[in-house]
C-alpha cells in the first residue's frame, strides 16, 4: 500500500506532481478557459462577489495565504485568510456578496466546519476546497471544488497542500473570467504555466533529494530552525516550519522576511539554521535583493543558511551555505515547487531521528473537536 516507499509521507511527497496534474484535469477547455461545471454556483452570483474570506486550519490555511496573493492580483477583490477557530469569535463582516472558502483536506475539521456554519447563518455563500469526497464540510457547503490529490494517509499534509493551491488558483482564474478582470489570453497563459508545474515539481524531486538529505544529516542536532520568506514565500516559510515541528519535533518559527529586523534577528545564533525562500532573480526585482540581504544579515551573525532559490540565481551562493534549486517559474506559481524540498527536509530529519513520520506524537490526521 506504500507502493515501495518506507512511509506514506514519502510516497505522498512523491505524488505532489500527480496531485497538481489531477487537480487541473478537466477544469479548462481546449482553449484554456476555466470550466468549473461541478461548482454549482451561478456565474451571476460569482460576478457579484466583492470579498473572499478563506477559513482553514494548519497547512490548509497556508494554502489559503498563498492563494490570497494570486486572487487579489487577478480578481482585484480583497481576500482575507482567517484561522477557522478565530473567525467565528470576532464578529466577522459577512454579506451575501462575501464568498467564504473553506479549505480542508479531510473535510472533517470541526473548527472549519463551525466557521462555515457561521458564515452560512450570516447569509454568505460557502465554497469548500476539499480532498475527501462526501465528507461533512463539502456536504454543508453551497459548492465544492475537489482537490484530486488522492487519499492522504500521513498526518503531516503534503500533496494536499499543493493541490489546495491549484484548486484555489482555479477558483481565482474562474472569478477573473466571469468578472472580466483578466483577458482570456492572460488566463490561457496562466493555465499553460500551471500545466507545466508537475514536471517542474518532478525535477525538484529528481535533482534535489540528495542535497536535502545531506542537509538534514548536517543539521540533525540543530536546536531550532527559522524559516523566512516574502510575498508567496512567506506562507511557504510557515508551511516549512510547520512540517518540521510536526514530525521532527524541532522548535521552528516561520515568519515574513521583512520582520527579521523587527525582532526575529535576535534569535539568530551561530551554527543554527535559517531557511530562506528566495524570490526569482529575474529582472533583479527589489524583493529578490531584499531577501538576499536578509540572508547576508543572518549569515553575518553566524547562522547556517539554507536557501530555496531559482536555478541561475548568481547572488544566492554568496551567502547561502546550501541551496535547494527550483526550476524557473512565475512567482505566483513558485510555492508549488518551493515547498517540495521543505517537505523532504522534514521527512529526512524525522526519519534520521528514528521517529514515526506518518504518525507523529500528539497529532491526529483530522481534528473533529473544537
Ligand atoms: C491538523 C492536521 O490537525 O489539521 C494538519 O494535523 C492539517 O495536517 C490540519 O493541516 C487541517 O486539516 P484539514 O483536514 O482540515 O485540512
Amino acid at each position: 500500500e506504500k507502493g515501495g516507499w518506507d512511509s506514506f509521507m514519502e510516497k505522498e511527497i512523491h505524488e505532489d506532481p500527480t496531485a497538481v496534474n489531477d487537480t487541473l484535469l478537466g477544469r479548462f477547455n481546449q482553449a484554456g478557459d476555466i470550466v468549473l461545471d461541478e461548482v454549482r454556483i451561478e456565474p451571476d452570483v460569482f460576478r457579484s462577489i466583492d470579498k473572499i474570506i478563506v477559513v482553514a486550519c494548519g497547512t490548509a490555511s497556508y494554502a489559503g495565504m498563498v492563494a490570497k496573493y494570486a486572487i487579489e492580483h487577478w480578481v482585484r477583490i480583497p481576500v482575507e485568510v482567517e484561522l477557522a477557530h478565530e473567525f467565528r469569535y470576532r464578529d466577522p463582516i459577512l454579506t451575501p456578496r462575501t464568498l467564504v472558502v473553506a479549505i480542508s483536506q479531510s473535510g472533517e475539521t470541526m473548527d472549519t466546519l463551525m466557521a462555515l456554519r457561521h458564515a452560512r447563518e450570516q447569509g454568505s455563500r460557502v465554497l469548500a476546497i476539499c480532498n475527501t469526497q462526501g465528507s461533512t464540510i463539502p456536504r454543508e457547503s453551497d459548492a465544492v471544488l475537489y482537490t484530486h490529490a488522492g487519499p492522504e494517509i500521513a498526518v503531516a499534509s503534503t500533496k494536499a497542500f499543493v493541490a489546495q493551491i491549484v484548486a484555489a488558483y482555479l477558483l481565482g482564474l474562474y472569478l477573473a473570467q466571469v468578472k472580466n478582470t483578466l483577458f482570456a489570453d492572460e488566463i490561457h497563459q496562466i493555465v499553460a504555466q500551471l500545466k507545466a508545474m508537475p514536471a517542474k515539481i518532478q525535477r525538484v524531486l529528481d535533482t534535489q533529494a540528495g542535497t536535502v538529505e545531506a542537509t538534514a544529516k548536517r543539521l540533525l542536532d540543530a536546536h531550532s530552525f527559522l524559516f523566512l520568506g516574502r510575498h508567496v514565500g512567506y506562507p511557504v516559510a510557515m508551511e516549512g516550519a510547520l512540517k518540521l515541528k510536526e514530525i521532527a519535533y524541532t522548535f521552528t518559527e516561520g515568519f515574513a522576511a521583512g520582520e527579521l529586523k523587527h525582532g526575529p534577528i535576535a534569535l539568530v545564533e551561530a551554527g543554527e539554521p535559517v531557511v530562506v525562500i528566495v524570490p526569482s532573480a529575474r529582472g533583479r526585482d527589489t524583493l529578490h535583493n531584499k531577501v538576499i540581504s536578509g540572508i547576508e544579515e543572518v549569515k553575518a551573525r553566524g547562522a547556517y543558511t539554507v536557501a530555496v532559490a531559482e536555478e541561475g540565481d548568481s547572488d544566492v551562493g554568496k551567502y547561502a551555505d546550501v541551496v535547494f534549486w527550483r526550476p524557473e517559474c512565475p512567482t505566483l506559481l513558485s510555492p508549488l515547487v518551493d515547498v517540495v524540498p521543505l517537505q523532504l527536509l522534514a521527512l529526512d530529519m524525522a526519519r534520521l531521528k528514528g521517529y514515526d513520520v506518518d504518525k507523529p506524537r500528539n497529532l491526529a490526521k483530522s481534528v473533529t473537536v473544537e
